[in-house]
């Protein structure tokens, strides 16, 4: 076999994987039937997700903030700064050392995606892989979120996602009061930058956070809220999909009326 059918069958194999991860997750959530979804024209306006390759350039260096640190002890990457607003917030936040979590994270964990991304997922904060990688949902929990991405019809790539707070709290505890009032305006300006149509509140803390609202995420999710003027979904957080999959039904319900709200779903036949 020549070097290059190796190739390609190698890619037909990572494919297949990919259906099958996919599928799992379907018949997980209880999906029996799978909606027909609507693919974009193929001259569509919508711009494409920016090359991943984003991720991985150098920022140029922060400009002076009255909070950021005048030592060049400072290294930033690209990660989730894809546009010039993206980037300005990015740097106003630098090296943070606003509340108590800067002193035991290893990354400032900003965001990844697509900077004009119409779909945007918010979740708590980074645990433990996402603190060494820099990068949100990257773990277990991450793996979830992204074969539920996949099943809405979008890459990963091509919305959004960040977290309440930037920096892992210790043990992965909920972040606390002083915590997200340091970092909320970060979320609240990386909202503004991306205007995405709709926000996805991944998790009781999310949901509580951005709505401002002590409801329980079992009363908050599945019903359209707004933040900002943005649609926004509260729905289950993909760790405690995690532990409690016979949720995963509810999970994918919240999602489908996200994938209608941005005209992915072909109406019933
Ligand atoms: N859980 C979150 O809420 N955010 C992450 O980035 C990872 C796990």
């Amino acid at each position: 076999m020549s070097k290059h059918v190796g190739q390609g069958s190698e890619e037909l194999a990572a494919v297949a994987e990919e259906a099958l991860r996919h599928l799992a997750w379907l018949r997980s959530a209880g999906v029996a039937e799978v909606p027909e979804p609507v693919l974009p024209p193929p001259s569509s306006s919508v711009e494409p997700a920016p090359p991943r390759a984003i991720r991985a350039e150098p920022l140029p260096a922060p400009a002076a903030s009255p909070a950021a640190p005048s030592t060049g002890a400072y290294s930033l990457t690209g990660k989730g700064c894809g546009s010039p607003s993206l980037l300005a917030i990015r740097r106003d936040l630098g090296e943070c050392t606003r509340c108590k979590l800067a002193g035991g994270r290893t990354h400032v964990v900003f965001g990844v995606g697509n900077p004009r991304a119409e779909l945007m997922f918010v979740g708590e904060g980074p645990g433990a892989d996402e603190d060494a990688q820099g990068e949100p949902f990257v773990g277990k929990a991450g793996q979830l979120l992204t074969r539920m991405i996949e099943a809405m019809g979008f890459r990963r790539e091509d919305v959004y996602i960040a977290n309440v707070v930037k920096c892992r709290p210790p043990g992965n505890r909920n972040p606390e009061p002083d915590e997200i009032e340091a970092c909320e305006p970060f979320l609240r300006q990386q909202i503004a930058a991306i205007s995405p149509k709709v926000i996805v509140a991944l998790g009781k803390f999310a949901a509580q956070t951005l709505l401002r609202d002590p409801t329980p995420i079992t009363k908050l999710r599945g019903r359209w809220s707004s933040y900002g003027g943005v649609k926004l979904m509260p729905t289950f957080h993909p760790a405690y999909l995690l532990r409690s999959p016979e949720e995963k039904k509810k999970a994918w319900e919240d999602l489908q009326l996200v994938m209608k709200e941005l005209g992915r779903l072909a109406p019933r036949r």
